[in-house]
């Protein structure tokens, strides 16, 4: 297959985990014969660093034109503290998710047996851990009109949501329902929020035409607690932007570290694919970030494209290299292998997905690599 993929490293460590991202897809080319053709973009404080615009014209074209988008991280400090700052690298993430019209965002969270003992939950708890989140991306309070008054004393924004925003996103979450196991939990606030009472409208009456699926709903309050009290009855969770960034965030402690959580946007034509981590800041440049993240997004973008088989070569490497405990120093403080070591011994054994542990451990340690 041939595929133009667009790669926005943007700011932090998004760079160094897009660059072993990259390795393992050209594994994969290798592999299997595919030819994917590789171009880059600026975006977040880099861009605007650089351009003036955390979004310059000539990334969203390149994107655009893409088959699809290999993300990094976006953000920076400097930014962050700084209330008065009237352009953030945020804002590049946030227009090329609409201007692309990628309006789900697709964030899958799974315990990794081999990591159970990394997650600061119980074992009991959290074993059988399989759930994904579908995250409406494109509408809500990150888009409604945003106010502030005259003095600068009083702010608002408006969070409002369409029949038409919340069935494409819903019909989506039932169909990935239905071939997962039947339960769909739709997460809102529908005491509260008309908004919410909306979303519950809607998706009832969409409900009646999968009756295979079961659908219930949770109020986020309540479903926050339940994530960390029993985060095994879940399936396919539903849910509002707002909302689904925060409960996405904290599914991402079950599994033991964040640097492991991959996600997909997409809409009608396009796609994007990022690691769920930040930015990163202070791991910078340090070769200690956690590339599995960033590999797991190439996985689903493999997926996207129906490459199914090569998407698992890519999942099992990265399990081998679980299990092998060649990981980064967030998921063993004494590790010794950097971010570079761990995309090649992923990507080695994509291209030798065939061997098993008796690889030797000189090399691993070298961060040899038969892929350049
Ligand atoms: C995410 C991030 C973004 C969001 C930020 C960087 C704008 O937290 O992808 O979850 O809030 O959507
Ligand atoms: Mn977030």
């Amino acid at each position: 297959m041939n595929l133009n993929i667009a790669l926005l490293p943007g700011d932090g460590v998004g760079s160094e985990v897009l660059d072993q991202a990259v390795k393992c897809l050209q594994a994969v080319e290798e592999t299997f014969n595919h030819h994917f053709v590789y171009k880059e973009a600026l975006v977040g404080a880099i861009a605007i660093d650089k351009k003036g615009n955390p979004l310059p014209d000539t990334t969203l074209k390149l994107c655009k034109e893409a088959d699809a988008v290999l993300f990094g991280a976006i953000g920076d400090p400097k930014y962050d503290n700084n209330p008065e700052a009237t352009v953030r690298p945020e804002q590049g993430l946030l227009k090329l998710r609409k201007e692309l019209g990628l309006y789900t965002n697709i964030r899958p969270v799974k315990v990794f047996p081999t990591l159970i003992d990394n997650s600061p939950l119980k074992k009991e708890i959290i074993a059988g851990t399989d759930f994904i989140i579908y995250r409406e991306l494109t509408g809500g309070i990150y888009f409604g009109e945003k106010k502030t008054n005259a003095e600068g004393t009083v702010a608002s924004d408006l969070c409002e949501y369409s029949e038409k925003e919340i069935s494409r996103i819903a019909h989506l979450a039932f169909k990935a329902a239905k071939n997962r196991r039947n339960k769909l939990t739709l997460v809102d606030k529908a005491n509260v929020l008309e908004s919410s009472r909306l979303w519950r409208k809607v998706v009832t009456s969409i409900g009646e035409s999968y009756p295979e699926v079961s659908l219930d709903f949770l109020f986020v309050d309540n479903a926050a607690m339940q994530i960390i009290l029993n985060p095994s009855q879940f399936d396919v969770i539903l849910t509002e932007n707002m909302f689904g960034d925060i409960i996405s965030d904290e599914g991402s402690v079950i599994g033991g570290s964040i640097g492991l959580l991959a996600s997909a946007s997409v809409g009608d034509k396009n796609a994007l694919f990022e690691p769920i981590h930040g930015s990163y800041p202070q791991a910078k440049g340090k070769d200690i970030a956690n590339p599995i993240a960033s590999i797991l997004s190439a996985a689903m973008l493999l997926e996207n494209f129906g490459l199914f088989e090569e998407a698992m070569a890519v999942r099992e490497a990265v399990d081998k290299s679980l299990k092998k405990g060649v990981v980064t120093q967030d998921l063993d403080n004494k590790s010794q292998y950097g971010t570079k070591q761990v995309g090649d011994f992923i990507a080695d054994n994509i291209v030798d997905s065939e061997d098993d542990f008796n690889m030797n451990d000189e090399n691993i340690d070298l961060g040899k690599s038969t892929i350049i």
